[in-house]
């Protein structure tokens, strides 16, 4: 089964100079108990990012290059093809990021995670406009500095 997890501020705004854009350790603590345990899967630039394999988690990365100085991660080609594999499985596989994954995961993931950080930040990359005929807000959880909406295909 695929899932997606992503933070954004007002704007649809998720990062800055290959970064995120702010500080919420609430909703960096929620994206691990959400994901340990679980595949996940991230663009080769949210890989650099983060700067490691995150751990307790089996870590795919998605890039054209056939290396990358990293330890512990799997890299992936086609990922048309993984998503299709990992959509009919029963193990969980989340997408993580970036903005790249996102665009073509949408069309794949069941469920969407979405960390609605208030404010407006300064961003360069943002996460793509969904069909709003195609999911259904689920579930809603206040914490503080964010709202955790989580989305189901319908
Ligand atoms: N707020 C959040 O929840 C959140 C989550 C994750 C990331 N982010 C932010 O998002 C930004 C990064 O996003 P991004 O869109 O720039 O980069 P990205 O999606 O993390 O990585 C892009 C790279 O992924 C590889 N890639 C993408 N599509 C591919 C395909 N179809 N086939 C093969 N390889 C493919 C390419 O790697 P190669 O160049 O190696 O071929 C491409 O350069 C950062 O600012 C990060 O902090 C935010």
């Amino acid at each position: 089964m695929l899932k997606l997890i992503v933070a954004v501020d007002r704007n649809n705004g998720i990062g800055i100079n290959n970064k995120l854009p702010w500080t919420n350790k609430e909703d960096l603590k929620e994206f691990k108990r959400i994901t340990l345990g679980h595949g996940i899967i991230m663009g080769r630039k949210t890989l650099e990012s983060i700067g490691k394999a995150l751990p307790g988690r089996t870590n795919y990365v998605v890039t054209h290059k056939n290396e990358l100085p990293y330890e512990n991660v799997i890299l992936i080609h086609d990922v048309n093809a993984f998503f299709e594999s990992k959509r009919a499985s029963k193990d969980v596989v989340f997408v993580i990021g970036g903005a790249s994954l996102y665009e073509i995961a949408l069309d794949y993931v069941d469920e969407m995670i979405i960390s609605e950080v208030f404010g407006d930040y300064s961003c360069d990359t943002f996460f793509p406009k969904f069909n709003q005929d195609s999911f259904k807000l689920s579930t809603e959880v206040a914490y503080d500095g964010f709202i955790q909406k989580r989305y189901v295909r319908i």
